[in-house]
């Protein structure tokens, strides 16, 4: 399977922090935006990933992962020269994709959970036969998502985009998993109402073929999109607090790499030694001692 990392976008949300600097470089606490995204493709054991940007950011992109290899993977890259809408992904990257299946991930979202492995790997078994799994996450505020509806069976019958009345509290997180036939139909996609290419008109022609699995997350589950101001602050003061009180770090790339042996010691510790001015690269090193 291989995995794309969609970091493009105007951020202007998030102006004048995104003036000059890609909103998925800009930091969550200890480490920049992406690395979050990118560990879910690792933790998914995925090791070819596509990122894609804007003219002006994907060289700093290539500067902050290179080719990957420090890692244990391969990135390439791709350039979107205007934001078309998450499924220009799979038009820009359907080269790189081939013949594989794929998994999408934005570059602003941050998930947490302490089975996050599991819920990838079912995520991935779910397609092999072909399809699609996306996720639905609880929300307050469901009207800035795309937004699931189900019927009194709990069936899932259509997923909105944005909706003014929105038909439940279930968004749709930036995580998706699709077979092959992405590429298609991602180029038949019809532009919305607001010029993109949506993503939920492709989960749609998913769920019209009977081909959809939408996966709830519970309680055990975590996710910030980090669209706003304060949604940065408080994916930060969340991680923050977490890496405090429990002392584990989360979405440190280098770890879940040598975690799933991308990586061995030998690599970890070169890594640790050019961070060990930095908490992190400390943390880096004190994984070998456990
Ligand atoms: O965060 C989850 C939500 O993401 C989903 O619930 C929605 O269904 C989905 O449409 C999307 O909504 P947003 O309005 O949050 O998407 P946004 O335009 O902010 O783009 C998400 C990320 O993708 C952002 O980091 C910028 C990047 N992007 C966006 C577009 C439209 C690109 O790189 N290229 C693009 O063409």
């Amino acid at each position: 399977m291989k995995g794309i990392i969609l970091a493009g976008g105007a951020g202007t949300r998030l102006y004048p922090n995104t003036i000059a600097v890609s909103k998925q470089l800009l930091p969550i606490y200890d480490k920049p935006l992406i690395y979050y995204p990118l560990s879910m493709l690792l933790l998914a054991k995925i090791r070819d990933v596509l990122v894609i940007s804007t003219p002006r950011d994907i060289n700093d992109y290539k500067t902050l992962l290179g080719d990957g290899s420090r890692i244990g993977i391969n990135i390439s890259y791709a350039v979107q020269d205007k934001p078309r809408g998450l499924a220009d992904a799979f038009i820009l990257g359907a080269d790189f994709i081939g013949n594989d299946n794929v998994c999408l991930v934005l570059g602003d979202n941050v998930f947490y959970g302490a089975t996050m492995s599991q819920v990838l790997a079912d995520a991935k078994n779910k397609i092999v036969d072909g399809g699609a799994t996306i996720f639905g996450y609880p929300v307050k505020n469901p009207r800035e998502f795309g937004v699931v509806e189900f019927n009194e069976a709990k069936k899932v019958i259509s997923i909105e985009e944005k909706p003014k009345q929105p038909k439940s509290n279930y968004a749709v997180p930036g995580l998706y998993f699709y077979d092959n036939n992405v590429v298609e139909i991602a180029k038949n996609v019809k532009p919305s109402a607001r010029g993109e290419i949506e993503i939920t008109s492709v989960n749609n022609a998913y769920l019209e073929q009977g081909l959809l699995n939408v996966t709830l997350m519970g309680r055990g589950m975590t996710w910030f999109d980090t669209g706003s101001p304060k949604g940065m602050h408080k994916a930060s003061g969340f991680v923050k607090t977490v890496q405090e009180m429990q002392g584990f770090y989360i979405s440190c790339i280098e770890e879940i790499a040598w975690r799933k042996k991308f990586i061995d010691d030998a690599q970890l510790i070169k890594i640790g030694k050019e961070l060990e001015m930095t908490d992190y690269g400390k943390y880096i090193l004190s994984l070998l001692e456990e």
